[in-house]
């Protein structure tokens, strides 16, 4: 269960963000987009849903190759930004809704595939998320999660400097755990893979918190330890560091 409090802080940020957050071109960067789109396996019969979906980028670049698409978020204000890019894109075949990835509003095995990206680090008891996926997915049908993946070694440090930036941040959990997760909810894996997103640090974050995410990263940079475990380094505009970000795909049985 998630708490009325968490939810309150995911939709208070994800307002705040929901426009910038859908114009970073970071979220719809080719080459994680194509690895993404790989892993869903997609077909021009299945239908799909986008669990946080957020503000549709990923909905948007599968429904060309899907039948239909729903996308389901907790925050209206992202699912504002999904209708304005579904009208950009000139698709029809997408539909969204606002409401709770652990209490998802379809019947079990209603869709061929099941996604989320950039999600799970935001909730209070992924597993859950996971086992919902897996009710509303048919046999046969594909789960993928895509998420950041710090190292076991970097997790804390990694955690800490996610909740500076966003205090709706939960815990990003390294791969084996994704994968630990998967196999406790029954599901057997179909692809694992990763990738790094090359990510400026100011575009990012509040300007209240600058200072704070400054002085981590300049303490890792100036050490070389990299704590954070995510590579980072400066150049003359700012902060410059990759998101480690895993795609987990299961099949269901
Ligand atoms: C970092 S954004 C990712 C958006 C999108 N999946 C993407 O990859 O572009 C995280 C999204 O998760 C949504 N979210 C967080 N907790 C949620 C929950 N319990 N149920 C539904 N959506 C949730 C937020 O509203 C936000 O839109």
């Amino acid at each position: 269960m998630t708490d009325i409090t968490h939810n309150q802080r995911i939709v208070a940020q994800f307002t705040r963000w929901a426009k910038p957050f859908a114009e970073l071109p970071i979220h719809a960067q080719a080459d994680a987009m194509a690895r993404s789109l790989a892993a869903c396996a997609l077909e021009p019969t299945l239908n799909v849903l986008d669990v946080a979906c957020g503000p549709g980028i990923l909905a948007c670049a599968m429904a060309p190759h899907a039948r239909q698409v729903t996308g389901i978020d907790i925050t209206p204000a992202m699912i504002a930004q999904a209708q304005v890019r579904q009208a950009a894109v000139g698709l029809h075949n997408l539909a969204w809704h606002i409401g709770d990835a652990t209490t998802l509003p379809f019947a079990a095995q209603s869709f061929d595939r099941v996604t989320t990206r950039y999600s799970l680090h935001h909730m209070q008891d992924p597993a859950a998320v996971l086992r919902e996926m897996k009710r509303v997915c048919r046999p046969g049908g594909r789960i993928i999660v895509i998420d950041a993946t710090p190292s076991p070694e970097t997790w804390d440090g990694y955690d800490a400097m996610e909740r500076l930036r966003d205090p709706s941040h939960t815990s990003a959990l390294p791969l084996d755990e994704l994968r630990r997760m998967g196999k406790d909810a029954g599901l057997s894996e179909a692809v694992v893979e990763a990738y790094r997103l090359e990510a400026q640090l100011e575009t990012l974050s509040d300007e209240k918190d600058m200072a704070a995410l400054t002085a981590m990263f300049d303490a890792d940079i100036a050490s070389g330890q990299d704590r954070i475990g995510v590579g980072a380094w400066r150049t003359p505009e700012g902060i410059r560091f990759h998101f480690p970000v895993s795609i987990l795909a299961w099949h269901i049985a």
